[in-house]
């Protein structure tokens, strides 16, 4: 019997030198309370002993379907699953799995598994570019799995490149988002570019201070790893975001102000399909940044100095002014952020009306903060208002979570969608 909230979850295992990272993925679900059935490669139990995985899971475990048979397992579990993620899945699992095999319990498992299905690859680099290994990847992603996309940096040799498994918390946080909404991953964003800012701005005083903001970048880079999960390509253009790293695939653009990050946004958009605003932008810099620290008492008493502010450019307005002018951008879906307190002049969500009407985008999120809400926070919660009227409520779920109804919203807009 599983408990209330509580979801049955396979963990497949294939045979290579990650599937010890494995373990902090079921850890990452026995611990959310989560009926985990570990179901190894014979090869994988090569690597890491059955043991672990039951130590881990609390259930047995075997790679062979010819234990426990009277209840008939090679089909029970993939049925009764809620979500089948395989990690490390290595070229040839995948293409045992791609090519419709059943030739041991954890393929017997994919075969029957009408649940999500994530597969998370590791393999080195030459087998992943490999286009039989493409193809495979093609044929799972054509049967609605998630195949993510390996990280790139040190392999297990000497050698680096792309193939190494994506982090174990960043498949746990894809699982958590599948199990909450099956259909949060479709590969419906193949072959799109999508340009996202995320994170706060900073702007220089001197040498040691900047006025900035609280944004932690987390919502930006979740729409980042979505998106590119659901097959975009993504560049990010990063202020700064409380040491997080850039998700699997994603190309990252660091930048400091808003004047850098105007820079690199106007550069970017026109061959972009969708930009995303999520980043907290300063309004205002100072006029002078002074090159040397400056002093609280400069010999003499002083009284604090006054800093003088000068207005930045407003990206997203800018985007949008250039669609208006005929520049460009016609095809592009344009979204923005509001991150609203409310005031005695209206709710945060009449301030983000006013706003959808000022930027003239094409969607608006709108978040409450202050009080401890969405900054640097887990979860979030709002609205999205789109350009036609429409207002839909984001209900409190993981930045993850929200980042594939936002981007639901988005793949509608873009022309040749079914929305469109
Ligand atoms: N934005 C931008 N350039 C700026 C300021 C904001 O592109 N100089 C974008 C943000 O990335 C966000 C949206 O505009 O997508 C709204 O940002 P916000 O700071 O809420 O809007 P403001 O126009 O600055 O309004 P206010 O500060 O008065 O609420």
């Amino acid at each position: 019997m599983t408990g209330a909230g509580s979801r049955r979850v396979v963990v497949g295992v294939g045979g290579g030198i990650a599937a010890y990272k494995a373990c902090s993925l079921i850890r990452h679900f026995s611990e959310a309370g989560h009926d985990v059935r570990v179901i190894p490669t014979r090869a994988a139990l090569e690597f890491v002993g059955a043991a672990t995985f039951e130590a881990l899971s609390g259930n047995p475990v075997t790679p062979e379907v010819f234990a426990d048979v009277e209840h008939v397992p090679h089909v029970r579990i993939g049925q009764e699953a809620d979500l089948v993620v395989v990690a490390p899945a290595t070229a040839d699992l995948m293409a045992r799995a791609a090519s419709g095999r059943a030739d041991d319990l954890l393929t017997a498992t994919l075969l029957t598994a009408r649940c999500p299905v994530v597969f998370a690859p590791a393999m080195h680099t030459e087998m992943w570019e490999h286009p039989a290994t493409q193809a495979n990847v093609a044929t799972l992603r054509a049967h609605g799995a998630t195949v993510l996309r390996p990280d790139s940096g040190r392999l297990t040799g000497s050698d680096s490149g792309a193939g190494r498994l994506p982090e174990p918390g960043e498949i746990g946080l894809l699982g958590d988002v599948l199990l909450e909404r099956p259909d949060a991953l479709p590969y419906d964003l193949a072959g799109r570019r999508v340009l996202i800012s995320a994170g706060g701005t900073r702007e220089p005083l001197d040498p040691v201070r900047y006025l900035g903001n609280r944004s932690s970048g987390k919502q930006g880079f979740a729409l980042a790893r979505a998106a590119t999960h659901r097959g975009a390509h993504v560049t990010l253009v990063a202020g700064s975001s409380t040491g997080l790293t850039a998700p699997s695939g994603v190309d990252l653009v660091e930048i400091t102000t808003a004047a850098q990050l105007a820079d690199e946004i106007t550069a970017r958009a026109s061959d972009a399909d969708v930009v995303i605003m999520a980043a907290a932008v300063a309004d205002f810099r100072p006029v002078h940044v002074a090159d040397s620290k400056i002093k609280k008492d400069a010999g003499e008493k002083t009284t604090p100095p006054a800093i003088e502010l000068t207005t930045n450019p407003d990206i997203l307005r800018g985007l949008v002014a250039a669609r208006e002018a005929g520049d460009g951008l016609a095809e592009t879906v344009i979204v923005g952020f509001a991150a609203e307190t409310g005031d005695d002049r209206g709710g945060v969500l009449d301030h983000g009306r006013e706003k959808l009407a000022r930027k003239g985008c094409d969607l608006l999120v709108v978040n409450a903060v202050g009080d401890g809400k969405a900054f640097g926070t887990d979860d979030n919660t709002g609205w999205l208002l789109a350009a036609n009227g429409s207002e839909t409520a984001l209900p409190l779920g993981s930045k993850t979570l929200m980042a594939s109804r936002i981007l639901d919203a988005v793949t509608a807009l873009l022309p040749g969608s079914s929305g469109d």
